[in-house]
C-alpha cells in the first residue's frame, strides 16, 4: 500500500494529470490532488475488524456524478492535504465508517434524511442490525447520478438485499411494466409490510377504479378487500392461509408488542404446551392473558386471508388469471383455511406469528374471538356453501345471485353474531 501511495503521489505531483482533468472537468486543484492518489485502483486499507476498506475513487465517474460540484473536503472534513496521508485514522469496521460518513448527507438532503429516519431500515439499523441499509448502501456518494437510483433490469439497489422478492417481482405484471419497488414501498420511508394500509393505498393510488370494477362481480367488495389481501386473488399460484391478528376492538387497530417487553411468543408458547400449534382452548387462554392487563376485555382477533410468504405477494399476474372462482374460498375444506397463524405487530413493526390449528376457525370456543371473520370452510359456513350451490345450480344470473346471496348472508351473519352488521 505504501508503494501505491508513493506511486500516486508521483502521479499527482509530477505528471500533474489526474483522470479528472482528462475528463475535462472543472475540479478544484485540491480535488485533483486527492484523486491523484485515490483514483489509483487497488488503494486500500486494513481495518481493525480485519476487513479491507477500498480507498479507490473512480475519478471519471465522480466528474460525471451529481456531486461533482462539491469538493472532496466538504464531505471529508477530517482529511486534508496537510494531515494526510500520514494521518492514520482509526476505522473500526466498514459499517462503522458508513454510519459515520452518512451523517454528511443531512446537511444538504435534510428532508430525505427525515423520511429515512422513520423507516424500518433506519429502525433496524439503530438497533444494531448491520444488514439494514444506510444512505450509502443504496447510493454511492461518488458516482450517484440523477434519477438513476433504481435499475429495473437488475432491481438494484433493493435486489442487493431482497433478491428472492426481486426475482418473484420481475416476472410480475408490475415488474414487466418496469415499476420500481419504491412505487409501492417508497424509497426512503419504507414501512414494514405489516402496515398494509399504506400498501393498499398505494394500489388504489394507481388503480382508483379497482373497487368499482370488483363491485360488478364480487358481492360486498369492500368486505373482501378488508378480509382478503390483494395478492391472495392476484397471485393465483401462491399458497394461501389465514392470519388471525390480535386486534384492539376499542381503538380499532392491530395490537402491537409493548416496547421492550415482548409477551406474545412466550404467552403463546405457554398456552401451547404440546407445541402442536394453538388449539381453540389455547387461543382462548392466550386472549384472556392479553385481556388481563386491560380494564375491559377488548383484545379480539381479526381474520385475514393472505398469501403465505412475502415473496409470493409479488407474483401478481394479469387480471384474466386472477382468482374469481368463489369456491376456491367458499367451500367446505377450501385450502386457504387449512393453514392458520396468529399474529401481533412486533416491536419493529414487522408481524410476529405463531402457528395455530386449523380447527380454531370453526370451534365454538373461538366464535366470540374470531368475530368479524366467518369461518368459511367450517361448520358455520355450510349455509353459505349451500346458498352458493343453490344460486349456481338454479342458474340464477350472476348479479342477481350475488345480491340475493349478499342479503341472505347478512341475515345469517346477524343471526350468528347476534347484532347488526356495520
Ligand atoms: C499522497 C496520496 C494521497 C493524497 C494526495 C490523498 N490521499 Fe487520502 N489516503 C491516502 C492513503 C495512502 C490513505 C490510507 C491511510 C491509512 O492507511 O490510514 C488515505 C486515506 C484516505 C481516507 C480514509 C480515511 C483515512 O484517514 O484512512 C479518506 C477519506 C481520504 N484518504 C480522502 C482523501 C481526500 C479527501 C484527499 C484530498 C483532500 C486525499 N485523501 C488526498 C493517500 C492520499
Ligand atoms: C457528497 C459527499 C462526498 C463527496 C463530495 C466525496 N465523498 Fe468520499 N465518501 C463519501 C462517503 C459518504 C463515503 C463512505 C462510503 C461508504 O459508506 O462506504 C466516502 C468514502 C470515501 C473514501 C473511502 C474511505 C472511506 O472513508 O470510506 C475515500 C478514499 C473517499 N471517499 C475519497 C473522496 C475523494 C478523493 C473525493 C473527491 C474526489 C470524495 N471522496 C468526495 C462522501 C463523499
Ligand atoms: C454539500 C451538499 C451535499 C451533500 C453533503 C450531499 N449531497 Fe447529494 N446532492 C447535492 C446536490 C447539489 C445534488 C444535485 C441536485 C439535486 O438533485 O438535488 C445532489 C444529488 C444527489 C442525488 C441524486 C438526486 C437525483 O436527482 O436523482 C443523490 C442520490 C444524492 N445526492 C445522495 C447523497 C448522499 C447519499 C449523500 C451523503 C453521502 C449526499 N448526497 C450528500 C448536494 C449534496
Ligand atoms: C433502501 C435504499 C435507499 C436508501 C437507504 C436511501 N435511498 Fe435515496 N433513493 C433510493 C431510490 C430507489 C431512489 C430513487 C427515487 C425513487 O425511486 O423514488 C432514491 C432517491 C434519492 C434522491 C433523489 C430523489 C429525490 O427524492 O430527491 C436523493 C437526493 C436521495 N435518494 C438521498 C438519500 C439519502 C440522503 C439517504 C440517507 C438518508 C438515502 N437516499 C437513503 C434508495 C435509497
Ligand atoms: C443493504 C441491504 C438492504 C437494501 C439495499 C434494501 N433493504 Fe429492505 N430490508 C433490509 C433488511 C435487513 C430488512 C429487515 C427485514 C429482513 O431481514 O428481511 C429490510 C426490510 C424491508 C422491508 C420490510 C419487510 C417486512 O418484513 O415487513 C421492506 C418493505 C423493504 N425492506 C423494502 C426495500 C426496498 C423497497 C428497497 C430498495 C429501495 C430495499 N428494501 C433495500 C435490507 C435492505
Ligand atoms: C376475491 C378476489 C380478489 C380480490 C380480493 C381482489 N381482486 Fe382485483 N380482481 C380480481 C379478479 C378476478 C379480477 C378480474 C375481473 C375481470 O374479469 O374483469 C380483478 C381485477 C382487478 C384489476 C383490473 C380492474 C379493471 O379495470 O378491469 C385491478 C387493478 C385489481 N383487480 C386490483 C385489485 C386490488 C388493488 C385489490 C386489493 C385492494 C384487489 N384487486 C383485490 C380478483 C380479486
Ligand atoms: C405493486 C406494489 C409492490 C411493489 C412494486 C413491490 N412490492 Fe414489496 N410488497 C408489496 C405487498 C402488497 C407486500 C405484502 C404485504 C403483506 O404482507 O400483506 C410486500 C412485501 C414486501 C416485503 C416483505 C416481505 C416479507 O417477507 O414479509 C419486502 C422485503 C418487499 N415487499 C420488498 C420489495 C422489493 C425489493 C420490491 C422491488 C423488487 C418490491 N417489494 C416491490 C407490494 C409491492
Ligand atoms: C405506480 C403505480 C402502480 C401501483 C402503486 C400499483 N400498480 Fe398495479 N399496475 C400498474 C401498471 C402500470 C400496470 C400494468 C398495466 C398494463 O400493463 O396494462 C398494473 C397492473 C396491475 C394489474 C393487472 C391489471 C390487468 O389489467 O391485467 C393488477 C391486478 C394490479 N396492477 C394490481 C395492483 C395491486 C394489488 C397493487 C398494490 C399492491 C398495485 N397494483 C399497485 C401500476 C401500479
Ligand atoms: C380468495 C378467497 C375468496 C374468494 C375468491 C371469494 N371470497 Fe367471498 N369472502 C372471502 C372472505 C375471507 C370473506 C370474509 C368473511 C368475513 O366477512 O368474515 C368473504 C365474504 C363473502 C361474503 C359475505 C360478505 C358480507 O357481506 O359480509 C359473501 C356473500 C361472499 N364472500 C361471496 C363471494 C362470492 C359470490 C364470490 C365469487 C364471486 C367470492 N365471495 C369470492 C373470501 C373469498
Amino acid at each position: 500500500m505504501l508503494m501505491a501511495a508513493l506511486f500516486c503521489l508521483a502521479a499527482a505531483l509530477f505528471l500533474g494529470q489526474g483522470p479528472a482533468q482528462a475528463a475535462g472537468s472543472a475540479l478544484s486543484k485540491a480535488d485533483e490532488q486527492c484523486l491523484g492518489c485515490h483514483s489509483v485502483k487497488g488503494l486500500e486499507k486494513k481495518l481493525a475488524s480485519g476487513e479491507t476498506l477500498s480507498l479507490h475513487v473512480d475519478g471519471t465517474a465522480f466528474v460525471q456524478s451529481v456531486h461533482n460540484m462539491i469538493g472532496c473536503d466538504v464531505c471529508h472534513r477530517d482529511v486534508t492535504l496537510e494531515n494526510h496521508p500520514p494521518l492514520k485514522k482509526k476505522i473500526a469496521s466498514i459499517r462503522e465508517n458508513s454510519l459515520a460518513l452518512q451523517k454528511v448527507c443531512r446537511s444538504c438532503h435534510g428532508a430525505i434524511v427525515k423520511q429515512y429516519e422513520v423507516s424500518i431500515h433506519a429502525t433496524l439499523s439503530q438497533k444494531g442490525n448491520a444488514s439494514a441499509p444506510v444512505c450509502t448502501d443504496c447510493h454511492n456518494a461518488h458516482t450517484a447520478k440523477s434519477k438513476a437510483a433504481y435499475d429495473a433490469p437488475t432491481g438494484a439497489p433493493c435486489s442487493n438485499c431482497h433478491y428472492p422478492v426481486f426475482e418473484a417481482y420481475s416476472g410480475s405484471v408490475h415488474g414487466q411494466a418496469t415499476l420500481a419497488c419504491s412505487s409501492c414501498h417508497s424509497a426512503h420511508d419504507v414501512s414494514a409490510a405489516a402496515a398494509e394500509d399504506k400498501l393498499k393505498n398505494a394500489c388504489s393510488g394507481c388503480h382508483p377504479d379497482a373497487l368499482p370494477a370488483h363491485k360488478t362481480w364480487l358481492p360486498n367488495s369492500e368486505r373482501h378487500f378488508e378480509a382478503v389481501s390483494c395478492p391472495a386473488c392476484h397471485a393465483p399460484k401462491a399458497k394461501r392461509k389465514v392470519d388471525l391478528r390480535l386486534y384492539d376492538a376499542a381503538a380499532q387497530k392491530r395490537i402491537a408488542e409493548k416496547e421492550g417487553v415482548p409477551q406474545f411468543e412466550s404467552r403463546a408458547r405457554s398456552a401451547d404446551a404440546k407445541g402442536a400449534g394453538l388449539d381453540a382452548m389455547a387461543l382462548h387462554s392466550l386472549l384472556r392473558e392479553f385481556n388481563r392487563d386491560e380494564k375491559d376485555a377488548k383484545t379480539t382477533l381479526r381474520g385475514r386471508l393472505e398469501v403465505s410468504t412475502g415473496v409470493e405477494a409479488h407474483q401478481l399476474v394479469r387480471k384474466t388469471q386472477a382468482i374469481r372462482d368463489c369456491a376456491k374460498c367458499h367451500q367446505k375444506g377450501a385450502d386457504p383455511f387449512q393453514s392458520v397463524t396468529v399474529s401481533i405487530v412486533g416491536p419493529d413493526g414487522r408481524p410476529v406469528r405463531y402457528g395455530a390449528q386449523k380447527e380454531v376457525l370453526n370451534s365454538i370456543i373461538s366464535v366470540d374471538s374470531v368475530g368479524g371473520f366467518y369461518a368459511i370452510g367450517g361448520t358455520r359456513i355450510v349455509l353459505l356453501d349451500w346458498l352458493l350451490a343453490l344460486a349456481f345450480l338454479g342458474g340464477i344470473s350472476v348479479p342477481v345471485g350475488h345480491l340475493t346471496l349478499n342479503w341472505l348472508f347478512r341475515r345469517y351473519a346477524k343471526r350468528i353474531s347476534g347484532k347488526e352488521d356495520s
